[in-house]
């Protein structure tokens, strides 16, 4: 981390040099002036991580100078510095918002463990913002306004709900947002992604279990539905599930209880259960993969997703809401997207959804050196948006035979040659795309098929 920058606001020579040196020491960046006035200057002109504000100040005094820094709600944290007879000011001003403060004498060790406890929780108080942040649903299309609106219904009733939808497209936004505005919105919300977790472990993370319940259980640990009570648990990937666990998360369901692996005692929990997948789980069902008495008690209220493609008019927004925020966290400037390059962004297939989308603008903020992206700036894959011309007239037969040759090598690029993907997104099954790419000579090349 870079080194976090402190001003520090004190009329008195001696306690502006002492605070210098001992911060300094420990490797701050550190300013100093003397007054009020100064100190609002210093905060408009650079960017400070701290400020250590004595109260009583000639001029304007340190609770206005208080005041005015949070004028606007600027998070920047403030650490009052108090004399013996100004105390109960410096109480005041922590009730009006200074993070803490500190009483002359100045000894070493409280100005150290002062100031980098405040500098944590400032710290902890931006991370948690960014989620936050991240908690947006950027759209404007009719097919965004239709998901608002069916999650704004769904989110108070405390039905289960079951998102459905492509990769990157935004369920687990979504599931957020169910919470979010649900009468359990003070609970926790906690995720388990069942796809990540080795089938043998995904009992005990779901559980918990005792100490001892099995090798490697040193500890006894609380499981999901217990850390998710009285809030929200989404499953994520639910289609991953082994066929065992299925049977036991429908136990759970069904009776809102369970027991900890290796433990007797039953718990009982008042969880809303949220499920997500990108999977086709009446597909698994036919398959034999997926419990049909599960997905009835998983699937109450179904939503679903759609795919950026199926929203395209949203790509402009996205682009400038990602621009924004994202150049902000990284210290950069947005940068402006030509309307070749628009175009070019507006005609992709996009298989990765909102999430290709956001790597892209990121990759952009970093890699593009000047104010503007235009199509050269663009990977290879998203610059192919002319229209197919098969350079001489064919009878229509042959010209749709090469516009098909040619449309599914772009889409199978876009998907980094990946099939079952570019099956997703051409509306083929898997199967029919294959006997497609053989008869047509299209050559698949580096991919693994596999999704
Ligand atoms: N409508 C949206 N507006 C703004 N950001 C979005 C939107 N939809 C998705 N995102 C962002 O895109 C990224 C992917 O979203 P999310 O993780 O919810 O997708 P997902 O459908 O759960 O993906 P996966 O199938 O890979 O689990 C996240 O960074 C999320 O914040
Ligand atoms: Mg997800």
């Amino acid at each position: 981390m870079r080194r976090a920058a402190i001003l520090v606001v004190d009329d008195e020579p001696g306690i502006r040099e002492l605070l210098s040196q001992i911060l300094a020491d420990e490797g701050f960046s550190v300013t100093t002036v003397a007054s009020g006035e100064e100190a609002l200057a210093a905060v408009s002109r650079e960017v400070f991580d701290l400020v250590m504000l004595d109260i009583k100040l000639p001029g304007m005094d340190g609770l206005e100078v208080l005041r005015q820094l949070k004028v606007g709600g600027k998070r920047l944290p403030v650490v009052m510095i108090s004399g013996h007879a100004t105390v109960e000011q410096a109480a005041q001003a922590v009730r009006e918002g200074a993070a803490d403060f500190l009483e002359k004498p100045l000894g070493l060790e409280r100005v150290l463990v002062t100031v980098n406890n405040v500098l944590e929780r400032a710290q902890l108080a931006e991370r948690l913002q960014e989620e936050e942040e991240d908690v947006e649903l950027t759209g404007v299309s009719p097919a965004i306004v239709e998901l608002r609106r069916q999650i704004l219904l769904a989110a108070p009733t405390d039905s289960r709900v079951l998102i459905t939808g492509p990769n990157g497209s935004g369920k687990e936004v979504v599931a957020r947002l169910l919470h979010r505005h649900s009468r359990r919105a003070a609970g926790p919300f906690v995720a388990l992604n069942c796809a990540a977790i080795p089938a043998e472990l995904i009992e005990s993370e779901l559980f918990g279990h005792t100490k001892g319940a099995f090798t490697g259980a040193v500890e006894a640990k609380r499981g999901k539905f217990e850390l998710a009570d009285g809030g929200t648990l989404l499953l994520d990937e639910v289609g991953d599930m082994s066929l065992l666990t299925q049977a036991k998360v429908l136990r759970v369901l069904q009776e809102s209880r369970f027991t900890r692996l290796g433990g007797a005692t039953e718990i009982r929990v008042d969880v809303r259960v949220i499920a997500a997948t990108n999977k086709d789980l009446e597909a698994e069902i036919a398959a034999g993969r997926f419990r049909q008495d599960l997905y009835f008690r998983l699937n109450v209220i179904p939503i679903r997703v759609p795919s950026l493609a199926e929203r395209r008019e949203d790509i402009p927004l996205l682009v400038e809401t990602f621009m924004a925020k994202l150049g902000k966290r990284m210290g950069v400037k947005p940068k402006k997207v030509t309307p070749e390059a628009m175009e070019a962004l507006l005609a992709y297939p996009w298989p990765g959804n909102v999430r290709e989308l956001r790597n892209l603008v990121e990759r952009l903020l970093i890699m593009v050196p000047g104010d503007e992206v235009t199509p050269a700036d663009l990977p290879m894959k998203l610059a192919e948006t002319e229209v197919f011309w098969p350079g001489r007239p064919l009878p229509l037969k042959q010209a749709r035979e090469a516009f098909e040759r040619e449309y599914i090598a772009r889409v199978l690029r876009a998907c980094d040659q990946n099939m079952s993907q570019a099956a997703r997104v051409l509306g083929l099954e898997r199967s029919h795309l294959y006997r497609k790419v053989k008869a047509l000579g299209i050559k698949v090349d580096g991919g693994t098929g596999e999704s």
